[in-house]
């Protein structure tokens, strides 16, 4: 047994390098490290950062992430976005994660993920996950820690928006180039 415990200790610090962990492992609060253990991250954070990044959180909750061909650092995901979506419902901004999934507990973060929300956020994929898969998920972000500004609040329909937003509602190519 003496000699199985270091080598197990060295495999967990291959996985947790191989999650580019060392960067995001400064930002951690003081509550997360109950997360991470004494060598890194635990089974159910990696699979939350997993779970993260094949559900498509990052498409919208982190900028940059597309553009970067899914390479931007653990250290600004789920930051949230100042780039809107704008539609009937008005303009929604992709909040960031790592403030305001911080301020619930385990059981309010359950019940408040499957709630309805606004355009384009997909409400029903967090609605449709185990439970075990969201509180992985919410394992992951506060393993992330708190981070950046807080993102533009929603503005209501028909009134124009400060800053940069995408056009979210489908358009037929006639209506567009006819203007042209
Ligand atoms: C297509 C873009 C998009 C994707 C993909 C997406 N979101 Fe969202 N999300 C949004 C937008 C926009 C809002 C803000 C909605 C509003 O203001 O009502 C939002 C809101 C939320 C909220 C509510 C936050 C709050 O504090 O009120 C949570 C939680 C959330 N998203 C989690 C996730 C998770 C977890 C994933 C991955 C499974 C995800 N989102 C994927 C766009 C997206």
């Amino acid at each position: 047994m003496k000699c199985i415990k270091p080598l197990f200790a060295i495999g967990l610090f291959g996985l947790a390098a191989g999650f580019g962990l060392t960067s995001a492992n400064a930002q951690n609060t003081h509550a997360d490290h109950a997360a991470i253990g004494v060598h890194g991250p635990s089974p159910q954070v990696i699979r939350g950062l997993y779970l993260v990044k094949i559900s498509g959180c990052n498409d919208c909750h982190t900028p940059g992430y597309a553009e970067s061909g899914g390479n931007t650092p653990q250290a600004a995901w789920l930051t949230g976005s100042a780039v809107g979506f704008q539609g009937p419902w008005g303009t929604t901004y992709p909040t960031n994660l790592r403030l305001s999934m911080l301020r619930l507990s385990e059981a309010q973060w359950l019940q408040s993920a499957r709630q309805p929300m606004r355009p384009p956020m997909p409400w029903f994929a967090l609605r449709d996950m185990s439970d075990d898969d969201l509180r992985a998920v919410y394992a992951a972000v506060r393993f992330l820690g708190t981070a950046g500004e807080a993102a533009p609040t929603f503005v209501p329909p028909g009134q124009t928006p400060k800053g940069q937003f995408i056009d979210f509602v489908p358009h037929s190519a006639s209506a567009v180039y006819s203007a042209k």
